[in-house]
């Protein structure tokens, strides 16, 4: 079997539904279950009797133990993280804690349980990490794509956790030879996305004719990846990356911020018309920028696309028409998400920042 941390979130629950669209082997979904991850994502696969889950923190060692002894895997795969900007600007202990220290706890009992495998076995086990192009930092306008070996510059407390724990991955591979493999990849999109990250949170704002918050001139870029295209590129780095190596992943398809929301408006005013007949691009509004929020991430993804002979299947036009359907479908999941702590963070977060 295999194992995934935070398989409950945002991309490591496509991450699952995709695992059983495409294979026959049992994996075990190892989770914390906070305010981000959310069993509702996967109930479509509770009675397949290939699929376990766990509810536990991968910070604490003594579990961690218990699982590799009982389970026996032959990979892990490593979504479980604090994945917000904003929180860890407003609050980065959380960050710290599980992105590094937990980050290092899982690699430790693995390795552990990794050194006990003989040799064959050791030689084909994997631990993927999944990480971000946020380690790299800020580009401008002029310099080129992150490539593998930008340096990493990481800026907020989160890319600053994310990049201590791709360095702990890197230094168990070249210290004890545990077999890991990194990815690097872009702002994915899609179903099942907690609507605090910009393309949820604009969707669901529109839908209730609220301000859709445009953080300074909105002239930052990203690139954005829709989630199944790096769920894909995932499962290929699984089972073909090479150990010891990182993969940056991306979309290619740089857009300013406030191209994305436009795009969204015009999806909606043709999916869901406002009842008073105005656009709901009437409801941008710019707001206070993120403190030290970067100008531009932008992914060359050459190594990913020659080597594993990856690419996106889905271009942004199509992935956005489908992720707001997928929003305007599914109205109990965004009720059951947007209840209780979640209105407190929109409080804490937006509300002063007119
Ligand atoms: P998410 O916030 O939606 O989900 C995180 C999951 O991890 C949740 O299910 C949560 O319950 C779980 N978790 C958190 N702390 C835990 C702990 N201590 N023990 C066990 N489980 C814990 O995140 P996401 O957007 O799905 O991102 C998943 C991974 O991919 C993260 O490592 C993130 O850094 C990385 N990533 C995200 C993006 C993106 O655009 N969202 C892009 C590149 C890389
Ligand atoms: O690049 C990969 C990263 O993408 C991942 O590692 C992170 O986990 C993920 O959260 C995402 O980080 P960003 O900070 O880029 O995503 P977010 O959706 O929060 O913001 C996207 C852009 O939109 C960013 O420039 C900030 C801006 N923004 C965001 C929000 C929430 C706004 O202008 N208004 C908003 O209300």
């Amino acid at each position: 079997m295999i194992f995934v941390t935070g398989g409950c979130g945002f991309i490591g629950s496509n991450f699952i539904l995709q695992w059983f669209e495409n294979c026959n082997e049992e994996l075990l979904n190892i989770d914390k279950l906070t305010y981000a991850g959310n069993p509702e994502n996967l109930s479509s696969t509770q009675a397949n009797p290939l699929y376990k889950f766990v509810k536990m923190d991968i910070t604490s060692a003594d579990d961690l133990k218990m699982l590799f002894l009982k389970h026996k895997p032959r990979a892990v795969v490593h979504f479980a993280a604090e994945s917000h900007v904003d929180r860890s600007i407003s609050g980065p202990f959380e960050f710290i804690h599980t992105n590094i220290i937990g980050t290092f706890q899982l690699l430790e009992e693995t390795r552990r349980y990794w050194g006990q495998l003989d040799a064959n076995y050791q030689k084909n086990f994997r631990f993927l990490h999944v990480s971000t192009d946020e380690v790299f930092g800020s580009l401008t306008a002029e310099e080129p794509a992150f490539s593998e070996k930008t340096a990493y510059a990481p800026n907020s407390p989160y890319s600053a956790s994310k990049a201590s724990s791709d360095h702990l991955v890197r230094a168990y591979f070249h210290t004890y030879k545990l077999p890991t493999v990194t990815s690097n990849c872009s702002n994915n999109y899609g179903s099942y996305q907690f609507p605090e990250k910009l393309i949820p949170l604009c969707i669901l704002n529109a839908l209730q004719n609220k301000n859709l918050t445009i953080y300074g001139d909105g002239t930052n870029v990203r690139d954005w990846l829709y989630v199944t295209d790096h769920c894909h590129a995932l499962r290929l780095i699984l089972e073909k990356g090479r150990p010891g190596e990182t993969y940056n992943v991306g979309g290619l398809n740089e857009m300013k911020n406030i191209e994305v929301v436009d795009a969204l408006c015009k999806i909606l005013d043709d999916l869901r018309p406002r009842k008073d007949g105005k656009s709901y691009l009437e409801l941008k509004t710019f707001v206070r920028d993120r403190p030290g929020h970067d100008q531009r991430y932008a992914i060359n993804a050459d190594k990913i696309m020659h080597e594993l002979d990856w690419k996106p299947q889905e271009s942004f036009a199509t992935g956005l028409s489908k992720t707001v359907n997928w929003y305007l479908q599914n109205e109990n999941w965004i009720a059951n998400v947007t209840s209780g702590a979640y209105q407190e963070w929109i409080q804490k977060n937006y509300g002063d920042r007119t």
